[in-house]
């Protein structure tokens, strides 16, 4: 993608969370993740309203998964959320690191981030910082990170090699991540795609699982693991009016379609020749 299709594509992003980040959780619910017309957005989000340091008014609805939970923080940990909305994943983070770690959010919408600034605040958290930048080019020092976490962004990044890439850089070694997003298997005729994007959002942007996952290899990330995988259900009429019969039973026996996943992997304790960010060893 050349480098004014995909800032295109950011600013386009950027307009639609500078409106959502304004809007309450309901109101969401005829939001999307991506751009574009949008229907029901929450048909992929989880509820997290049980965990720990959960706070409602951080919770836009926009999520696919709990990555959090798969993310095996510990206390004292710092934690970076890749694309942190309204903070949402950043204080269950917070309530598991506990005073003595630190929490930093990323997100490039100033509205999300000011909106999270006022939800720590709230709390009064002094070790939950909140920073303005961009996944592809992250705004934190290099091996700072023992956890990543994002939640149903990656989808969104123009480039998710250079996004994987950072992700790879801030991490410390043995340091580890669980990304929830939205993955596609198979090939969908290109007038479903959007007309789920319409129905469940995020769609547009997501990858096949293979390369998503092809691309955590290349990088040098070791101990790949599907940590959950679930199935996008969209209405049988929709998929009717796309697909053949027998794609159809391929898609409900759910080894086609579209999937929100949980991912976890490792950055190496050293990387000797096994990814572009490999030193010699
Ligand atoms: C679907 S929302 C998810 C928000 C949050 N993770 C949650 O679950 O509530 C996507 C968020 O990612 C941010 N985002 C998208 N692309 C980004 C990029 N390239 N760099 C930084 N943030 C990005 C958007 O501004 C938005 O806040």
């Amino acid at each position: 993608m050349n480098t004014n299709n995909s800032n295109d594509l950011k600013n386009l992003v950027k307009d639609e969370y500078s409106k959502i980040a304004l809007q309450s959780k309901e109101q969401n619910e005829t939001s999307c993740c991506g751009s574009g017309s949008c229907g029901t957005y929450t048909i992929m989000s989880e509820d997290y309203s049980s965990l720990g340091g959960y706070l409602p008014d951080a919770d836009l609805g926009l999520g696919c998964g709990l990555p959090t939970e798969f993310a095996k923080i510990r206390p004292g940990d710092t934690v970076v959320d890749l694309g942190s909305g309204a903070g949402n994943d950043c204080f269950v983070a917070r309530a598991i690191t506990g005073e003595t770690g630190k929490v930093i959010g990323i997100d490039m919408t100033e509205a999300m981030i000011q909106r999270a600034k006022q939800n720590a605040e709230k709390l009064g958290y002094t070790n939950v910082e909140f920073r303005l930048g961009d996944i592809e080019d992250v705004p934190i020092s290099s091996k700072r990170a023992d956890v990543v976490v994002s939640n149903c962004v990656m989808n969104l990044v123009p480039d998710k090699t250079k996004a994987f890439a950072e992700v790879f850089r801030i991490l410390k070694p043995q340091g580890h991540f669980s990304i929830s997003d939205v993955v596609l298997k198979g090939a969908l005729p290109e007038g479903l795609k959007q007309k789920a994007e319409m129905y469940a959002g995020c769609i547009s942007g997501a990858i096949q699982k293979s390369e998503y996952l092809g691309i955590l290899a290349e990088q040098g990330f070791v101990n790949i693991t599907i940590q959950k995988e679930k199935p996008i259900v969209l209405p049988e009429e929709i998929l009717k009016e796309y697909l053949s019969p027998e794609e159809l039973a391929l898609y409900a026996s759910k080894g086609f379609g579209i999937f929100s996943i949980t991912v976890y992997a490792e950055r190496p304790e050293a990387s000797c020749g096994c990814g572009p960010q490999a030193t010699c060893c």
